[in-house]
């Protein structure tokens, strides 16, 4: 029987394809975003514990109570934001989750969603599942946005721009000036929301991170998704949370109470349990150690490195080293070098191809000497 696909274009994503050869060729995995250092042992030891407690059933649908208030703290704390736990909080299967729930429940057939490349790969397929169109607007060569572009992108039919902030795959984080564009854009297109993508929120090193949380103007047209994977090293766990005014919230909990209903008990009683002793404040510096060593490694290599502000990605050209596509130079540097990163012309809708190529270095110390050596090699 012939079955017409809803997402035609969509192929298995680009880090399951270089995970998949890096583990074929035994080769040091720089691409996908994982770290593969140990969790913090107070993590581990609260979950064994919990293990043998009464945490197995459902939670109730919108979040383990006290880990919504213990989310709304962390907000108060990181931001001095006070948000109501249990009408403006929605813990998530992950922030893909907190993405998917939030555009199938808030964007209509029809609509526009600006989607700035490059750009993640979670956001384009569920506009389309809207029957919703992608408008994708380019950054600038420095990855700052260009705000009149995007301002031209948007009509009456935007409802939706998707900001990501540390930015993934650049390391980029955005300005005051970045919230003020965007504040004017805003005020000349009164229906249109935003989504912000903080799962990095914690990772930023010479800059403090200017979360959507702080600004005034966006709080009640603003959806915030972050995530327990990328702040706790967690990202097998898939946990999150969503953080959206109450009348969008509303919506965003209707489509959630079908998708998932509630997520993992175990996970939401854990991770509230371990805000109480961890602190997220140390994350910029711990990452900020890794990104400095991992430089320093390839001071020598024929790779250049690009500014990183945030996250724990590194891009960096091969230009000096190959004038090939950025997905054929991937490939060979797994098939000949031993080392996996990911291509960045994956990150675009039109496939820009720029020499760039994107290092994970939430890596131990090991993993990272062992693959710059075979980087200054090339
Ligand atoms: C920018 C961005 N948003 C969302 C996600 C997904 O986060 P989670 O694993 O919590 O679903 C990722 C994961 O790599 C990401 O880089």
């Amino acid at each position: 029987m012939y079955i017409m696909s809803k997402l035609p274009n969509v192929t298995t994503s680009i880090f399951t394809v270089m995970s998949k050869m890096a583990a074929e060729y035994n080769a040091i995995n720089l691409s996908q975003g994982f770290p593969n250092f140990p969790v913090d042992e107070r993590l581990t030891d609260i979950l064994a514990n919990l293990a043998k407690e009464n945490v197995h059933q459902y939670t109730p649908m919108a979040g383990y109570p006290p880990l919504m208030n213990q989310i709304a703290k962390l907000v108060f704390d990181s931001y001095k934001r006070t948000i109501n736990p249990d009408l403006e909080v929605l813990v998530t299967a992950g922030a893909t989750q907190g993405i998917f729930t939030t555009i199938l429940a808030l964007v209509k057939s029809g609509d526009e969603v600006i989607i700035l490349d490059p750009s993640y790969d979670s956001y384009e397929s569920p506009v389309l599942l809207c029957n919703a169109k992608p408008v994708r607007v380019a950054l600038n060569d420095d990855y700052t946005p260009n705000w009149d572009t995007i301002e031209k992108a948007c009509s009456s039919k935007t409802r939706l721009i998707i900001i990501n902030n540390p930015h993934n795959p650049t390391g980029k984080i955005l300005k005051e000036d970045d919230f003020l564009q965007l504040e004017r854009v805003l005020s000349k297109h009164p229906d249109l929301l935003v989504l912000s993508d903080e799962v990095y929120e914690y990772i930023t090193f010479e800059e403090k991170h200017i979360s959507a949380h702080t600004k005034d103007f966006l709080l009640d047209r603003c959806v915030m998704v972050s995530s327990f994977g990328k702040s706790f090293h967690i990202t097998g766990w898939k946990i999150g949370y969503t953080i959206a005014p109450e009348y969008l919230m509303k919506e965003i909990k209707k489509v959630h109470q079908f998708l998932v209903f509630s997520v993992n008990s175990v996970s939401q009683a854990a991770i509230s349990q371990y805000l109480d002793i961890v602190n997220v404040g140390l994350l910029g510096k711990f990452y900020q150690e890794k990104r400095d060593y991992f430089q320093k490694l390839l001071k020598n290599s024929r790779f250049e490195l690009k500014p990183c502000e945030g996250t724990y990605f590194q891009v960096a050209s091969y230009a000096a080293i190959s004038d090939e596509d950025d997905v054929t130079f991937c490939k060979k540097l797994i098939t000949d070098h031993g080392v996996a990163a990911i291509p960045i012309s994956t990150f675009y809708s039109d496939h820009k191809d720029q020499n760039l190529i994107r290092f994970c270095f939430a890596k131990d110390d090991i993993t990272l000497e062992s693959a710059a050596k075979k980087l200054c090699n090339i």
